[in-house]
């Protein structure tokens, strides 16, 4: 599978990739907003999880950890990071598993995951690109199936605002243009998700990160 052209890797350039979980740990407290979007997943006895964009797998194991019962996936479009991910995954002997593939053509079939997530993957893609991605976790979620989302939002005060440029400034203006807007809720409903909600926004120090929560229509998975 060839990466297409338009494709942003963790850190904008691939040499940068081995400092993403420095970056992350020591400028965004990922841990803490981490734990509290794994927190308010509202099925707590999922069978099958898919972490989109994964990344060097930190929420993919954190997954694992609170659902030890629950097959995690993390897919992920850079060969690169999955190798790191790959690296963590041994190291910490989990048995999370690797997919290399893109957002918005998952190579899952239709209803067959009870949640999904994505952190701070959803900047990365293009409006057109977000969209594809949205009716794609639609189609791989189980009939009541959560997504959970943490990403760049609107930005809480003037000061993140301004700190948020440093990000625009390596992942592109075009991309991230819709998630300083607040837009992404919009999406979710125009891409079929029902019970669209922001539950909270974390200022860090380079910008808001927002926690939303949507579901596909259908049977309630915990009723
Ligand atoms: C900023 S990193 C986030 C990693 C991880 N989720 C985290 O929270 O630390 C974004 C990741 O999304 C991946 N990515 C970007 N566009 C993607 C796409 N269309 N499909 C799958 N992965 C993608 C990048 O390779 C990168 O690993």
């Amino acid at each position: 599978m060839t990466t297409p052209s338009a494709y942003i890797p963790a850190l904008k350039y691939n040499g940068l990739t081995r400092f993403y979980d420095l970056v992350l740990e020591k400028l965004l407290r990922e841990k803490m907003w981490k734990s509290y979007f794994i927190k308010n997943f509202i099925n707590k006895v999922p069978q099958q999880v898919l972490d989109i964009g994964c990344g060097t797998a930190t929420l993919s194991l954190m997954l694992k950890n609170t659902f030890p019962l629950a097959t995690v996936t993390g897919l992920d479009g850079d060969r690169g990071i999955l190798a790191i991910a790959a690296k963590k995954i041994m190291e910490r002997q989990s048995d999370v598993k690797l997919v290399q593939g893109f957002s918005y053509e998952l190579p899952f079939p239709d209803n067959y995951f009870d949640a999904v997530s994505s952190s701070l993957m959803i900047h990365h893609l293009s409006n057109e690109d977000k969209h594809r991605t949205f009716k794609e976790v639609y189609r791989v979620l189980k009939p009541g199936g959560e997504f959970n989302i943490a990403d760049w939002g609107k930005p809480g005060n003037i000061a993140t605002r301004i700190l948020f440029y440093l990000v625009q400034l390596l992942d592109g203006f075009t991309t991230t243009r819709d998630n300083v807007k607040g837009l992404l809720p919009k999406y979710l409903v125009e891409d079929g998700f029902i019970k669209v909600q922001e539950l909270k926004r974390f200022n860090t120090l380079l910008g808001s990160i927002s926690i939303y929560k949507a579901f596909k229509q259908g049977t309630d998975l915990l009723e």
